[in-house]
């Protein structure tokens, strides 16, 4: 399944107006339309109408103001964005607020703020009454093109991120792009690498496009792949592209690699990796290293990373199946289209040593 061509993993972008996109995310009885644009958070009370919620909970780690009115009685209840509160007694404070308002299963959550935001809400969703609507109006990059669409909810655990979690899609997403504006660059940072590594898993070229483009596309291909694959049973390892490595750097750093730097480094190595093991060309190897860089993103290992905590980090990626090196690698294409990303297990650990060491550092 991951073979299949690359263009058949996108699901079509509907153009609704000049700077406004919508894509479907079609899980049969319960698919859900992804907006995106300038000011599309405005679409709140038509999409809390049509979902026929009478009174909604709005969890928001943004000013008061940046979530419309939802046109149903509503209680607002502040959120941080931020891994520290992604956390079950989070999960457990926000499902008593939602009990103490006397919200029903036929009502809805709405929550607005970062990836760290949309995952501990939707799982408070996915919880509270067994499950309960939600909208998610994303406000960084990353939630934007990413978290946000998909279903994953998750809260961390003191023994590892995303540890506690489960499957609730949406009912709606808004990407409203103008709440993009005033995001500082770091935060930028951390959606491009998101964005560079759809380039190597079906995306078309986004770079130099407008970042409405950029963002509906990638949602285009997210889409698309958890039509198929909503579990993370195969296909959906593939938006783990760039990942393996990726977490790793997450991880030794204490997070102060974000996400997306991480991803980004994470994917010039995946195309160094796939090269080493002969699946792909030296120029697409090359590649890997043009289109990070395009995105302005980092490209370097750490000056001081040390390459046995990276590979003992790895070895515990929850892609692997038991204890060997698993990595999303790029395969070329061939005559029949039958090529591309795929999880690929027990990767020999003296090349993969090989390939980090030969990663370009950054200097100290
Ligand atoms: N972020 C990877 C996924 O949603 O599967």
């Amino acid at each position: 399944m991951t073979g299949m061509p690359a263009a058949q993993r996108l699901s079509p972008i509907e153009q609704v107006g000049p700077d406004h996109r919508r894509v479907l995310v079609d899980l049969g009885d319960r698919a859900y339309p992804v907006d995106v644009g300038a000011g599309v958070r405005r679409l709140l009370p038509a999409v809390v109408a049509r979902l026929g919620a009478r009174r909604a909970v709005i969890v928001s780690a943004r000013p008061a103001g940046t979530v419309p009115d939802p046109g149903v009685p509503a209680l607002r209840v502040a959120a941080r964005d931020g891994e520290v509160d992604k956390t079950l007694a989070n999960v457990e404070a926000l499902c008593s607020q939602f009990a103490g308002f006397g919200l029903t299963r036929s009502d809805v959550i709405i929550s607005c703020g970062g990836g760290t935001t949309t995952d501990v809400v939707g799982l408070a969703a996915a919880l509270y009454h067994r499950g309960t609507t939600v909208v998610h109006l994303p406000t960084s990059l990353l939630a934007q093109v990413d978290a946000s669409v998909g279903g994953k909810t998750a809260v961390n655990l003191p023994a590892g991120k995303n540890l506690v979690g489960a499957y609730w899609q949406p009912s709606a997403v808004l990407c409203d792009t103008e709440l993009l504006a005033t995001l500082p660059r770091r935060e930028w940072v951390n959606g491009y690498g998101e964005i560079a590594r759809a380039h190597f898993i079906g995306a078309p070229d986004l770079m130099d496009r407008p970042v409405g483009e950029q963002i509906a596309a990638s949602v285009a291909l997210k889409a698309g792949v958890v039509a198929r694959d909503e579990r993370d049973g195969s296909l959906r390892h593939i938006l783990n592209y760039g990942h393996t490595l990726g977490h790793a750097l997450e991880r030794v750093s204490d997070y102060a690699m974000r996400h997306g730097e991480a991803v980004a480094v994470g994917t010039v190595f995946a195309g160094r990796l796939a090269g080493a093991l002969g699946r792909i060309r030296p120029e697409r190897v090359a590649e890997h290293l043009d289109v990070v860089r395009g995105y302005g993103l980092p490209w370097a290992l750490p000056a001081e990373v040390d390459l046995d905590a990276l590979i003992a980090v790895m070895r515990l990626d929850k892609k692997s199946m038991g204890t060997g090196l698993t990595f999303v690698l790029d395969r070329a294409s061939g005559p029949d289209e039958a090529s591309g990303p795929e999880l690929v297990a027990d990767v020999d650990e003296a090349l993969v040593r090989a390939t980090l060491a030969a990663m370009p550092r950054e200097t100290a």
